[in-house]
């Protein structure tokens, strides 16, 4: 534990409340900000970033990036979307955030736990459980000084709504 370490954990109910948590930490986000969502197959994650997605003001429709590694979704800041479920490890070594990063992006990938030391240092962590068939416990964690920002913005925001 950093001391830049701060937690909120939500259950989400429904698809639509997943949707409304993505777009609500969507909001936060600033060019450079990183999402790394932790879970098992069909916990959310894709339905989180369709919510980020909202939340920074992107009008295009997110799907699964299935076949490609990365999608980029155009708005007043840029969301690239990575899946890591397909990578494998040569893929994984060569595969660089930095770029989108530096691009001034926002970047959001599924599967993080692939790409784990690889991942920045400075980054806002997701991790997302099925409790039931429509219930998922989320929690969002900060990693570093800008992601604990973020958090408790979150949670100051959150206070009448969940
Ligand atoms: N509370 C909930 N929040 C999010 N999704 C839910 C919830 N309850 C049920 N679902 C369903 O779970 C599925 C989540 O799918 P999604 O593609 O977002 O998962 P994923 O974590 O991205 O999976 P994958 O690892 O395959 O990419 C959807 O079919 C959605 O309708
Ligand atoms: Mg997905």
């Amino acid at each position: 534990m950093t001391e830049y370490t701060r937690s909120v954990e939500l259950i989400s109910h429904s698809p639509e409340e997943t949707l409304t948590i993505g777009e609500r930490l969507g909001n936060l986000l600033r060019p450079g900000d990183v999402v790394a969502l932790y879970g098992e197959l069909g916990t959310g994650k894709t339905v989180l970033v369709k919510g980020i997605a909202r939340g920074m003001g992107i009008q295009a429709a997110v799907h699964s990036p299935t076949f490609t590694l990365v999608h980029e979704y155009r708005g007043p800041v840029v969301l690239y979307h990575v899946d890591l479920y397909r990578i494998d490890e040569a893929e994984v070594d060569s595969l660089g955030l930095d770029e989108y990063i530096e691009s001034g992006g926002v970047v959001a990938v599924e599967w993080a736990e692939k790409m784990n030391l690889l991942l920045p240092a400075e980054r806002v962590d997701v991790h997302l459980k099925k409790a039931n068939e429509s219930a998922r416990k989320i929690v969002i964690s900060s990693r570093g000084p800008r992601a604990q920002t973020i958090i408790e913005e979150f949670t100051r925001n959150a206070g009448a709504c969940l």
